[in-house]
């Protein structure tokens, strides 16, 4: 789960889908685009929507995603646009460019909506956040269950 700063959106996208996904052979984990809040814990805001819901991301520190994040992993999504243009910019393989696709797209096939980044707004904007996230980590799940054949 990637996002600009690794402190608002992805800690989030990360808690949701690990807590839903507990029972799949997968690891879940979140970097950003930027350097700026490395070593951080994730936004107070976000840590008190995840609490609403029954989840800590308390624990998560914020890191650069790096080149080797693209290829370890299978699967790459982007909270918008741009973070997907600069994720795309550490791939340096056909196979490694299709693991990176936008998130929301696991719930809107196709309609490219991003996740708005919160960090700027009010409390109402992580709300609006984390409904987003976990309408898209929902159908994530439900599709890897089909995939593990869980
Ligand atoms: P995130 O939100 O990308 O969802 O972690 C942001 C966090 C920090 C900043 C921007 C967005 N910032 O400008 O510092």
């Amino acid at each position: 789960m990637v996002c600009l700063g690794n402190i608002c959106r992805s800690p989030l996208a990360e808690g949701i889908l690990a807590s839903k996904c507990e029972h799949l052979p997968i690891v879940v984990d979140s970097a950003g685009t930027s350097a700026h809040h490395i070593g951080e814990g994730p936004d107070h805001r976000s840590v008190h929507i995840a609490t609403v819901n029954g989840i800590d991301i308390a624990d998560q520190r914020a890191r650069k995603l790096m080149k080797s994040d693209l290829e370890d992993f299978d699967l790459i999504f982007a909270m918008d646009s741009d973070n997907y243009t600069n994720i795309l910019k550490l791939a340096s393989t056909e196979l490694d460019r299709n693991k990176v696709h936008l998130l929301l797209n696991e719930f809107t096939p196709e309609q490219n909506k991003a996740v708005p980044d919160p960090y700027f707004g009010g409390d109402q904007g992580f709300e609006i956040v984390f409904s987003l996230l976990d309408d898209a980590c929902e159908a994530l799940k439900n599709k890897l269950e089909k995939e593990f054949d869980v």
